[in-house]
């Protein structure tokens, strides 16, 4: 289905937090947009408003509700286990915590303290795995999982890497909804001009770009978006070698099978690395009080370097210009992260005028942190979590 399909938000009262999955803002960032002096209308779609504050919330309902359809899951006695960076692995806990079923989720070492904790709080068992481990190594996210699936009765995986459920997701959820929300804006045209989102499994790219490309098959005027996807140095996705980043839940060392690589779909992709990644969330927080994840700030940094590229300065200079850029997750993931923790030396002028009135540093936080220490330990965890 390639049509706007359903009303922006829900209402009443809702059956349980499986059904406030989804159903995120679509949300102008004019003063980003403003201060690159772009004329174009930049979108961001900010999925951290979802109930398990990501995307994956998305595919991870749409997995388990098939399989429990397909008799895959049988409640009472299946267990879901699934490799993920961490966002998959919340929102099929969230799912798993609702509907009764036992959950283990395989994670990298790299992924945050904060996913850890969340996944467990919501009664699953966490399973982490080296970084570097190849995908198809027995000690990687993905071989660990396959051996607790062969080894326990009743595992499962549902595999959001070759799950056709997972691009579907985006087709029918993440679309129909960036459908509707241009339709009923008051912006002069209703379609997308360029779409941008970062590929981890690919399902959402994949996804979206399918449904555009359907829709665009039914218009009138031959309009075509122009689909970035935004990836990672250090990810093969969009070319180049394998190497280590710390940018969460995009990029990869092979090519998932859900990640559609059908020429009609996919424009161009885009390399950014971690220092362009973290410096653009910040913006997204600091000028847009968006407080999104750092998949996001790949996201917007590879938009804004199209925009000012030679292909990309025809949308950037027209103010009729839809451009969406897909944004993951939120912050609150990676609070204990040294990127996120790490500001920049604070010499505002206002920051300054308050040292002088109160005669001391602002960073003295009376006991609250230990002299010479943030009050995190090497991890970047707070004191006492290890
Ligand atoms: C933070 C974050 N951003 C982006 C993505 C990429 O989404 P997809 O797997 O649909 O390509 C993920 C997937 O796990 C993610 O966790």
């Amino acid at each position: 289905m390639s049509t706007p399909n359903s009303p922006s938000h829900w209402s009443g009262v809702l059956n349980s937090a499986l059904d406030a999955v989804g159903n995120t803002p679509l949300v102008r960032l004019d003063r980003i947009a403003k201060n690159e002096g772009l004329k174009c209308n930049l979108l961001g779609k900010a999925e951290f408003f979802s109930v398990g504050g990501s995307v994956k919330d998305r595919i991870a309902k749409r997995m388990v509700e098939h399989a429990e359809k397909t008799g895959v899951l049988i409640p009472g006695q299946s267990v879901v286990i699934e490799p993920t960076s961490g966002n998959t692995g919340i929102g099929l806990a969230l799912a798993c915590a609702i509907k009764g079923y036992k959950c283990i989720i395989t994670l990298p070492a790299k992924m945050s303290l904060e996913k850890e904790v969340l996944l467990k709080a919501l009664g699953a068992e966490v399973v982490r795995t080296p970084t570097e481990a190849a995908h198809d190594a027995p000690e990687s996210l993905i071989g660990v999982a396959e051996t607790l699936r062969d080894k326990i009765p009743g595992g499962v995986i549902l595999d959001q890497y070759s799950n056709p459920q997972n691009p579907l997701a985006h087709y029918f959820s993440t679309y129909g909804e960036i459908a509707y929300a241009l339709e009923t804006s008051d912006l002069p045209r209703k379609d997308i001009a360029l779409l941008v989102a970062g590929a981890g499994t690919g399902g959402t790219i994949s996804g979206l770009a399918r449904a555009i490309r359907d829709a665009e098959k039914e218009k009138a005027d031959g309009h075509k978006a122009f689909i970035l996807a935004a990836d990672p140095e250090g990810s093969i996705l969009g070319g180049g070698d394998v190497g280590q980043y710390q940018v969460e839940g995009i990029g990869y060392d092979f090519f998932p099978d859900v990640l559609d690589r059908a020429p009609e779909l996919i424009d161009a992709w885009i390399k950014s690395n971690d220092k362009e990644a973290f410096a653009a969330t910040k913006r997204l927080i600091k000028e847009e009080g968006l407080c999104v994840g750092g998949s996001s700030g790949t996201a917007l940094a590879s938009t804004l370097k199209w925009l000012r590229s030679e292909a990309g300065r025809k949308i950037a200079e027209d103010p009729e210009a839809n451009v969406v850029v897909m944004l993951p997750d939120g912050v609150r993931n990676y609070m204990s992260k040294p990127w996120f923790l790490e500001s920049e030396e604070e010499s505002s002028e206002l920051h300054n005028t308050i040292r002088s009135i109160i005669g001391r540093d602002l960073n003295d936080a009376y006991n609250t942190k230990s002299k010479g220490s943030s009050g995190l330990n090497t991890n970047g965890a707070p004191n006492g979590i290890h």
